[in-house]
């Protein structure tokens, strides 16, 4: 039998590239697909650099259901479908909701009728922790617990999209995986692909590095009073490696007959850590000194939540393997890497 194709959307993105990577470790053909509006097509060639072969690829946006339509109907055999490509930024997306909604939403219906058309019944989706908001019982989170308001147009474009293809599944033409990413961090171990952020980066990970490299000055902790050990906030930050590797495992649940027409995993390492962890764990990794000062709280951020990661650890039998060091140190190892090949994002 040959190896199995997968539309890989968002497949140049942070965690599509990384899913691109353990795709082809675990035998399958990605097609990635892919407009680049957050991302670079140097992504493709590095990747070709990792896997050996240049990846099949395609400039479209999601949203243009013609040229999608072409992807599908060049491949008679497709498996399946991980729908990466969305707009991400909590921030943006306060400012310009239409566009969220437009892009998030419209993509995965295209998707969708696509699938339907052309008979291909695998779907994993990228859906976020942000669906949980800020947790009432606890600040650990399982797949039942209560979801929130969305604090977001983002986070309300994520609960759409679960309700969509939830509602979908019903109808025995196609199962789908819904993967909740906790905080994904770090860089594949060559350090050769990772994340790209354009602009000043507004998650923690990149914006430690970035200083560390002195691109920026100083890191800010937004806020030391909450109601944590260390008073920073809490989040359960994940090697994307590990987070790509759930891709597979889900694509091999859906696969099994017996299972879920529409499964909702955790992806997280089921372990909290502080911000003040965080850059503590970067300062021991990497041996440096950061610059860093305590600052106001950000708006909207929620104090502490990590996941609980039973139902992917024992259905999906999937668990997060790397170490919060490893991850820094990935992550490291990629700035570095950006700055030998003198990639400007900005
Ligand atoms: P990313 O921005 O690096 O990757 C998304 C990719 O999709 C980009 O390459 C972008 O160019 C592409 N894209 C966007 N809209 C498109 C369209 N209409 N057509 C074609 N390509 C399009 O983001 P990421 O961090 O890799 O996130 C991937 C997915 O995971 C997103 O759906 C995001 O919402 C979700 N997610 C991310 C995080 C995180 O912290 N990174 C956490 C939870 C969920
Ligand atoms: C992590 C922690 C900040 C930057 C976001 C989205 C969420 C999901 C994951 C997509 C927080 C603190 C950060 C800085 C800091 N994405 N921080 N100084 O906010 O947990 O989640 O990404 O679905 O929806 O909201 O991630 O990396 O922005 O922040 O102190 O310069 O680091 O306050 O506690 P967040 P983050």
């Amino acid at each position: 039998m040959g190896r199995k194709k997968i539309i890989v959307t968002g497949g140049a993105g942070y965690i599509g590239s990384h899913t691109v990577v353990e795709l082809v470790a675990h035998g399958y053909d990605p097609i990635i697909v892919d407009n680049y509006s957050n991302s670079f097509p140097e992504v493709i060639d590095w990747l070709e650099e990792l896997i050996g072969f240049r990846p099949i690829n395609h400039n479209l946006d999601c949203c243009d259901y013609d040229s999608l339509k072409k992807v599908f109907s060049d491949n008679s055999d497709i498996a399946g479908v991980i729908h990466f490509a969305a707009y991400k930024a909590v921030g943006e997306s306060m400012e310009k909701p239409i566009a969220y909604y437009q892009n998030n939403v419209n993509s995965l219906l295209v998707i969708l009728n696509l699938m339907e058309e052309f008979n291909v019944k695998h779907l994993v989706f990228s859906s976020s922790c942000t669906v949980y908001g800020t947790p009432d019982n606890g600040i650990q989170v399982a797949e039942n617990s209560e979801l929130k308001p969305p604090a977001s147009p983002y986070g309300h474009t994520k609960i759409i999209c679960e309700e969509i293809i939830q509602n979908v599944c019903g109808n025995d033409k196609i199962k789908a995986s819904l993967l909740r990413y906790f905080n994904p961090i770090g860089a594949h171990r060559s350090g050769k692909i990772g994340e790209l952020p354009i602009g000043k980066p507004n998650n923690l990970v990149p914006f430690i590095t970035q200083t560390a490299i002195g691109i920026r000055e100083k890191l800010t902790i937004f806020g030391n009073t909450y109601n944590t050990p260390d008073g920073t906030n809490i989040r359960d930050y994940i090697h994307v490696s590990d987070l790509a590797n759930a891709h597979i495992k889900a694509l091999d649940y859906i696969g099994n007959k017996q299972n879920e027409k529409c499964s909702i995993f955790n992806i997280g390492t089921g372990n909290g850590n502080s911000v003040k962890e965080v850059v503590d764990a970067f300062e021991k990794a990497t041996e440096m000194k950061l610059n860093y000062q305590i600052g106001e709280k950000r708006a909207g951020d929620v104090e502490a939540i990590y996941a609980n990661a039973q139902k992917s650890n024992s259905i999906l039998g999937w668990t997060a393997e790397r170490t919060l060091e490893e991850s820094l140190l990935s992550a490291w190892k990629w700035q570095l890497n950006l700055k030998a090949i003198d990639f400007k994002l900005d």
